[in-house]
């Protein structure tokens, strides 16, 4: 028996999250957003193969709407609900990418998005969210004032929760990227994606599992947020108490229907230090001219900090997004880091981090 068959709870098929996504519901989600999403390009940049000595193959989500993958997600849990349940509109609480994701998805269905967002959140990630037609309830910055504020929007309004990576229309949403890079190359021996709350990974573990069964997945995620590395270890959720660094996607820890499927189909998880995954973003940027933000930028600096790891591989890369604040670059000097920084946008309920 599978792990993800061990936790699958009575009564989970009948609720709205659904049932661990197989390849039918993969395809039925990718056809549900693709009148809506981006289907986005692959990429290849020669110079990066020869200092992995690896063939690598990007695919683009920073060019997904609203510059990430969360888009496919949140574009698929808004169109996957009923029309009396979609007219109450959907909530949640973020401050990153799967806020304005959400946003924008419920724009296009026309409902409401309604948004718990810290106190003191990036004014860029406010101004897109309500860019978006979003409305932002500002609540204080701990994960116990977000938790409760959400509670207290779905009470009001009737809304339904979104959760950021926790949901199986979320991870079937998330599968997509993967689905789509297999349509377009006919073999990998591996695909690597980064790893906060696991819905990347697990969509496209499950992805992948189907296609292509030959194919190894692994995730990167920061040493100084390396709660997949330390659960899959352990064989059980360790969520991160303090995270710390310059991926503010991936501050996040695993979720309860992720970490299953992250078991069952994941080879290994590599932990990257901060340097790392600052190069890495660099070099993308410099070399392969493609904007990615440093949550993106985790595979690749992975991949540089082991040299010849996969060497000779054709590899899949899922570069997950391109939302960079040009007025706070990791390189730039004139901002010190502080944890505040570090560690100021959270998703999710099992982590820590109450910095923001
Ligand atoms: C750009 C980017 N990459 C990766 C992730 C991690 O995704 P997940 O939480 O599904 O693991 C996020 C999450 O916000 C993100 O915004």
């Amino acid at each position: 028996m599978r792990f993800a068959d061990t936790v699958r709870r009575e009564g989970d098929e009948m609720s709205t999250l659904g049932r661990v996504p197989d390849l039918g519901v993969i395809r039925a989600a990718a056809q549900r957003i693709a009148a809506h999403a981006h289907r986005t390009p692959l990429m290849h940049c020669s110079t990066l193969d020869e200092m992995v000595s690896a063939r690598l193959e990007f695919k683009c989500e920073n060019f997904q709407k609203v510059g990430a993958f969360k888009f496919r997600g949140a574009t698929n849990a808004v169109f996957s609900l009923e029309p009396e349940e979609a007219a109450r509109g959907v909530a949640t609480h973020s401050s990153g990418n799967h806020a304005q994701a959400l946003a924008l998805a419920a724009r296009l269905r026309g409902v409401p998005a309604h948004v718990v967002m810290p106190r003191g959140a990036p004014a860029s990630k406010r101004a897109a969210v309500a860019g978006y037609g979003g409305r932002i309830i500002e609540c204080a910055p701990t994960l116990e004032a977000r938790e409760t504020t959400l509670a207290e929007v779905v009470r009001e309004t009737g809304a339904v929760f979104v959760h950021p990576y926790d949901d199986y229309r979320i991870i079937a949403g998330q599968a997509t990227a993967a689905l789509e890079m297999l349509e377009d190359l006919a073999s990998l021996d591996r695909v690597m994606v980064p790893v906060g709350g696991g819905g990347l990974l697990a969509g496209s573990a499950l992805a992948i599992h189907a296609l292509l069964p030959g194919a190894k997945v692994v995730a990167a995620e920061p040493l100084g947020a390396d709660d997949a590395h330390r659960s899959l270890a352990a064989g059980r959720i360790l969520p991160s108490i303090h995270p710390q660094t310059i991926a503010d996607g991936l501050l996040t820890s695993l979720g309860e229907r992720n970490f299953p499927i992250i078991a069952d189909h994941v080879e290994d998880i590599l932990t990257v230090s901060e340097g790392a995954i600052e190069r890495a973003m660099r070099l993308l940027w410099e070399r392969a001219k493609l904007l990615v933000e440093p949550s993106s930028a985790l595979p690749l600096a992975a991949l540089l900090e082991r040299p010849g790891i996969y060497q000779g591989e054709r590899i899949g890369i899922i570069l997950s997004g391109g939302n960079v604040d040009l007025d706070r670059l990791p390189w730039d000097s004139t901002h010190a880091p502080s944890s505040a920084r570090l560690a100021r946008d959270v998703d999710g309920s099992p982590n820590r981090a109450e910095t923001f």
